[in-house]
């Protein structure tokens, strides 16, 4: 969508996989689904150096909404677990440079069970996000028909417009038609949407990221081309630092997710979580690849019967990134390639791998080993070298 926003694949953090439909604050007062909750991810964020890396959404997710609309039509916030009413949240995001998202849903009712937006609540709910100040809405669509999401998330894009409020668009609709065309119109979705839902939900599992790694990577000449500046493909959230993944596996999401140039939500507890986590979410190398302002989704080119796998991804001032990944159960896997044979130009180039920070100079035609671990990557940035200073050959 062409609002100017998310030019880059958008980064923060969003309640659901770790936090869902928890609204016992009486007895989980810490992890309930409150205003509090919200607050204290916002100032991990702002205070453990999350902020300057860029992740600075705050994004509510189901269950924040009092049963009942208000006299005048509109949503109000649980009036026990959120007092403040959402307004003071989004102030108190963007006096720290964050930005609040919330979410609704296109149907009678959210998953969840609370009040939906139905097509003759579309206007009044848009209105009342930007009253509220709100920088971004996910757009559920549960509980609703084809032929309502078919007027509805083009409507509900309409209404954000008119607003006059910049607000970020995420619409589930694509993961309520299956993900592929022709039900989806990646075109129409890139045109109204800045983010999408494309697949099912993730989980705090392995198991749950290979498959959706798969599904992506498999249809990825569909999704590429889909995807830039102000449009994305959402795998969903990153569950790094919660409690499924290995370290391996962790720096796997990671990885994956940059070379998808896919949005960067995490889903975890900010407040507990462990150096080992922090540090792979917090990556600059894995950061800039993810960021970088070409916004190609990149591509598995290599599927060798070892069990390894190489992804892709070309980035701007002809630069690029590589991802060895190893779906293998044994052992560190030694992988012998050489750039040449990974279709790169004859050159040399200054190669660093992005876990370990180490750099070597490698000519497209030398062979190299990786040493990928099991469930785990290699993943290198890449770079033809500065340019000799000339003078050096006089
Ligand atoms: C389904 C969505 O795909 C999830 O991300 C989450 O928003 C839940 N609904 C909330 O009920």
């Amino acid at each position: 969508l062409d609002n100017g926003l998310m030019r880059t694949p958008p980064m923060g953090w969003l309640a659901w996989e770790r936090f869902r439909c928890d609204i016992d604050c009486d007895n989980d007062p810490k992890n309930c689904i409150s205003e509090n909750l919200f607050i204290d991810m916002a100032d991990r964020l702002f205070k453990d150096g999350w902020k300057e890396l860029g992740y600075v959404y705050v994004n509510i997710d189901d269950c924040w909404a009092s049963m009942e609309r208000d006299k005048q039509g509109r949503l109000q916030a649980d009036p026990k677990r959120f007092p403040g009413g959402i307004l003071k949240l989004s102030r108190y995001m963007h006096d720290r440079g964050l930005k609040l998202g919330i979410y609704a849903d296109m149907g009678t009712h959210t998953c969840g069970g609370y009040p939906g937006t139905p097509l003759d609540k579309i206007k009044i709910d848009a209105q009342t996000f930007a009253d509220w100040e709100v920088d971004m809405l996910k757009f559920d669509g549960c509980y609703s028909d084809v032929m309502q999401q078919e007027e509805g998330y083009p409507l509900m894009s309409m209404a954000l417009n008119a607003t006059g409020r910049p607000i970020a668009y995420s619409c589930s609709w694509p993961a309520y038609q299956g993900g592929l065309p022709p039900k989806v119109n990646y075109t129409q979705l890139g045109e109204i949407c800045n983010l999408w839902r494309n697949y099912g939900d993730i989980q705090d599992s392995w198991d749950s990221v290979l498959r959706i790694v798969d599904w992506f990577f498999e249809n990825q000449d569909i999704l590429s081309a889909a995807a830039g500046p102000g449009r994305w493909n959402d795998p969903d959230m990153l569950v790094i630092g919660d409690f499924g993944l290995s370290i391996d596996q962790s720096r796997s999401q990671m990885a994956l997710w940059a070379i998808m140039a896919a949005p960067l939500y995490m889903s975890n507890d900010l407040r507990t979580i462990s150096n080992e986590a922090r540090a792979i979410l917090q990556n600059k190398m894995a950061i800039s690849i993810s960021q970088d302002v070409s916004g190609f989704q990149g591509r598995r080119i290599v599927k060798e019967k070892s069990g390894i796998e190489v992804f892709w991804r070309p980035l701007s001032k002809n630069t690029s990134a590589l991802v060895f990944f190893s779906r293998r159960t044994d052992m560190p896997f030694r992988y012998k390639t050489s750039l040449s044979r990974l279709n790169y130009e004859s050159g040399s180039y200054k190669v660093i791998d992005v876990f370990t920070d180490k750099s070597v100079m490698l000519k497209d035609s030398t062979y190299f080993v990786v040493s990928v671990n099991p469930t785990g990557v290699v993943m290198l940035y890449l770079s033809a070298p500065a340019k000799l200073n000339p003078r050096l050959f006089y």
